[in-house]
Parts: C-alpha cells; structure tokens; sequence
C-alpha cells in the first residue's frame, strides 16, 4: 500500500499571505519605487518574482538611509521601531505588512518594559522577528533558545520582575521546557506569555503527526526560514527519512518510497505551487512504481 500524505495546513500562513499581498497591491496601483525592508518573507521565489516586478529589498537602516522617494513595505516579520521612524524621518511612504500577531508582541514588550519588567524573548536571537521585538523594547532584552541560557538566566539572580515571551515561530514542545526553567525565577507579578501563532502551532502538530506514520517525509520551503526548519526537526525525530527541499528540483525522486506514506509538508512561506508540484510529482512516481 502507498498513499501520500499532504499536510492541510502546509503554506502560506495568514500572516504571509497578507505581506505578499500587500505587495503585490502595491505594484498594481503602479507605486513607484517599491522596495522592501528585508525579504518580504524567507522565500528565494517570490522574492525573485518581485524583483522581476522592480521591487527592490533593503537589508538595513543604512542601505535605507540610501532611499530619496517611493514606498517602503515593511516585511511580516516586523522591523524595530525606529526603522518606522527612520522611513517617515525620510519623507517615504511606509506600507506596514507586520503580521498581526508579531505587532502584538511589539506592543506587549513596549508596554511591559516601559512598566519596568525585563523582556525575555524565547527565540533565536538573529532571527529578524526577534530583532524587531527587541527594538521595541525600552531597556534591552535578553533572548533565550536554549536550557543552557535559560539556566544562566535563573543563575543571575535577576532581580527584575520577567516579561517572558515567544518567538511566532518557537516550537511549542521547547518553549514550556524552557518556561519551565525560567519559573524557577519566582516573581509574583511576572507574566509568561506564548506568543506562538496557532498557524505554527497547527503546523508543527500535523507535520509531528504525519511523520510519526510516514515511511518518508518532505518537508518543502525556503533555505533561510526559520519555521521550516523547525519543521524539518520535528519530523526527523520521528521519521529517519526526512527531505528537506526548496522546490521540486531539489527533490531526488529515487530516495522516495514507492510503498508506504510519504508524508508532505510546507513552511508559512512556501507557495502552493510549489507544494502542488512536489504532490503530484510525488504520486505519479508512486503510481508509476506500482506499475
Ligand atoms: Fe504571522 Fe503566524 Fe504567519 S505570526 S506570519 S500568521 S506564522
């Protein structure tokens, strides 16, 4: 028996969709020039699609400080605040694309930390999203993505109050771990908040689900998205035979099984396309094996 196994929630997460949107708006109302602060999202593709649109990426404050007119959009990741600042200081148009669910965490840091909490921001320090909430914090945060630095942190002996919260994009399993070891810390008037999104949640159970069952799984999306790779952990722990690839070019067909389940999944920044490609190339190959 062999049967391929689509994860539902594989793709373009709302936060994604609504980024990409919004750009892809902008060309159509003939806005001229666009550029974007950073990747509009961690995507070689699109990001290649929008470059043959004219839509061009700054990487930092001082590649914008090169900027003289035009739109700026602001990436799903967020920005820190005083790159707002910097594109209206410039005189541009700012075009905010920040998922929702990032922008609440710039308002809880900003809030908490300006009420005196220290900031804990459970991620991975260089990661866009985390540098953009650190740059709405009003004292510096501390960023933590393992036990070791979760254990330095209740070694400290901080004195402060902690305002704990996550990364989107944070697998769910590892953010109670190291929750677990920063409540050790005991502050009355701390606030521990998850911050995951539930597309990333949803996303993690169903692929950890899927490869659980999966003689081999794929696991498609962008080289430097940090929510795909997360993905690719999670199955391999259950699933030995996990691929991690770009596009369907990257795939080597001969290493997929041709009885058993093939397990697909996607992260929030894969287009469908790319993720109808691989599925059906991947059912014709299980078909053509069964002849
Ligand atoms: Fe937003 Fe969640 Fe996607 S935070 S960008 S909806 S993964």
């Amino acid at each position: 028996k062999a049967a391929v196994y689509l994860a539902a929630s594989a793709g373009f997460c709302f936060g994604v969709h609504r980024a990409v949107d919004t750009v892809y708006d902008q060309i159509k109302e003939g806005q001229t020039p666009i550029c974007t602060y950073g990747p509009i999202i961690h995507n070689e593709m699109v990001v290649a699609d929008l470059k043959q649109h004219g839509v061009m990426e700054i990487d930092d404050e001082v590649q914008l400080s090169g900027i003289t007119e035009g739109t700026v959009v602001i990436r799903s990741h967020g920005v820190p605040q005083r790159v707002y600042e910097q594109i209206k200081g410039q005189g541009l148009k700012l075009i905010d694309a920040t998922c929702p669910y990032v922008k609440k965490i710039h308002q809880i840091v900003k809030e908490k930390s300006a009420e005196g909490f220290q900031i804990v921001i459970i991620g991975n320090a260089h990661h866009p999203e985390v540098e953009g909430i650190m740059g709405w914090c009003s004292s510096p945060a501390i960023v933590i993505g393992t036990e070791e630095e979760a254990q330095k942190l209740v070694e400290s002996g901080i004195q402060k109050p902690l305002c704990v919260v996550s990364q989107t994009t944070f697998n769910l399993k590892k953010f109670h771990k190291l929750v677990e070891i920063i409540t050790q810390l005991r502050y009355h008037e701390s606030a521990i908040l998850n911050t995951i999104c539930n597309a990333t949640e949803e996303r993690q159970t169903e692929a950890d689900a899927i490869a659980h069952i999966a003689d081999a799984m794929i696991v498609i999306g962008g080289r430097n998205s940090s929510n795909t790779q997360k993905l690719v952990d999670i199955c391999r722990k259950e699933c030995e035979s996990t691929f991690f690839v770009q596009t369907f070019d990257d795939l080597n067909l001969r290493l997929v099984p041709s009885r058993g389940i093939v397990g697909i999944s996607a992260g929030a920044s894969t287009p469908n396309n790319i993720i109808e490609e691989v599925s059906k190339q991947c059912r014709k190959t299980i078909l053509l094996n069964r002849c």
